[in-house]
């Protein structure tokens, strides 16, 4: 297979390609750092969107407790690559992973959220046979519809973690559909509501006469509205780093800082018509659940031409030729990432630049 290479130019990588703009990409890691610092907040990046160990460490060293995941086998994955401190913020009930889950807590530190009472005698279980322990968070529903109680429900689940002398280390409380709500004042309205629903919660676990350490939650679309709530902790924005067209469609919050894209597929373009042109990248290249990709720095329309394929129409610039690269802003980073064994991690931007590295996804396919 033809394999880009370390000090390649830009212009030799074999597309389609997942490039990093590393440029770019360490000053959207730098921004958020500062933002998390400047509130006094803990950052814990979610890293389901880059699933890569050595993003993970770049996001710690630049002041990140650790990172989330939503599977444990990616935690697993980031654990093999030297991630020390990860939270799977997500419930799992099934007794043979919460075997591997106690496991893996006697490796590195470890928690996890539960929103059940079935999920914490099994977990307890699991941790009393392997002789380790974790931090446990209490999900509550903010809004999404997906997992989590209800906030009143909180206080009884706390108390069911301390009674298995598990440690309660708080709430977990993530508003994914506040995410892409377009208008910020709709994404203020709708983490005020979350707000509230978490301060419902604190009452009930305070209630249970229990201790709620932290909140957690947030994404690329909120944090900033969550930092300034005054009731979260802990922010777990995972896209802010990669930056796709889905979330740059989001008006931006006021006195957030402003991220840039930083991930792309190279693509050619393989034929060209009197009035179209193809490229060689179609949804095997990059996710399309949140919409098609958008051309970097040339106004053209991308249209869907399959698995292998994208139709590019012109729009304000005219077609490219035969064999020019067109840059694609994936429309969605995290499942666009998990179709690609590899990064291709260019430093001095992507018309000029060179290949600084290429990095494994270390947890792609770790759906289980
Ligand atoms: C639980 C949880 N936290 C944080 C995030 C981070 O969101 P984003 O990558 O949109 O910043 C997600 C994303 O879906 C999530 O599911």
């Amino acid at each position: 297979m033809m394999q880009p290479r370390v000090g390649d130019p830009v212009a030799a990588v074999p597309t389609p390609a997942l490039v990093i703009d590393l440029d770019a990409m360490e000053r959207n890691l730098a921004r958020m750092a500062a933002f998390a610092r400047e509130h006094r907040l803990k950052l814990r990046p979610h890293a389901k969107m880059h699933k890569s160990a050595r993003i993970a460490a770049l996001q710690v060293a630049a002041g990140a407790v650790g990172v989330c995941v939503q599977k444990l086998s990616e935690a697993e994955a980031l654990a093999a690559g030297g991630v020390a401190d990860i939270y799977i913020s997500n419930e799992i009930v099934d007794a043979a992973k919460l075997a591997r889950v106690a496991a893996l807590a006697g490796r590195i530190r470890l928690a996890i959220a539960v929103d059940s009472s079935l999920g914490i005698d099994r977990l307890a279980l699991a941790l009393k046979a392997a002789g380790t322990s974790l931090d446990v968070f209490v999900e509550i529903d903010v809004g999404q519809g997906r997992c989590g109680v209800a906030p009143t429900a909180a206080g009884a689940l706390a108390h069911q973690v301390v009674s298995h002398g598990l440690r309660f280390a708080g709430l977990q409380a993530y508003h994914g559909k506040a995410q892409h709500l377009r208008s910020a004042d709709e994404r203020a309205a709708a983490i005020r509501h979350a707000v509230a629903l978490v301060r419902a919660a604190q009452a009930s676990i305070t209630g249970a006469g229990i201790a709620c350490p932290l909140v957690t939650g947030a994404g690329s679309g909120s944090f900033a509205f969550e930092a300034a709530s005054g009731v979260y902790g802990e922010l777990q924005a995972g896209s802010y780093l990669f930056m796709d067209r889905d979330y740059a469609d989001n008006q931006p919050a006021p006195g957030a800082p402003v991220f840039e894209h930083a991930l792309f597929v190279k693509s050619q373009v393989v034929s060209r018509g009197a009035s179209h042109a193809v490229v060689d990248a179609g949804h095997k290249s990059h996710a399309i659940d949140s919409g098609l990709p958008r051309t970097w720095q040339r106004d053209l329309v991308f249209a869907n031409g399959g698995d292998e394929h994208g139709i590019l129409h012109p729009g304000r610039d005219a077609l490219p030729e035969l064999g020019d690269t067109v840059w694609l802003v994936p429309g969605h980073c995290d499942p666009t990432v998990n179709l690609h064994d590899r990064y291709v991690a260019v430093r001095g931007g992507l018309a000029g630049g060179v290949v600084e590295g290429v990095w494994p996804v270390d947890a792609r396919g770790c759906l289980v």
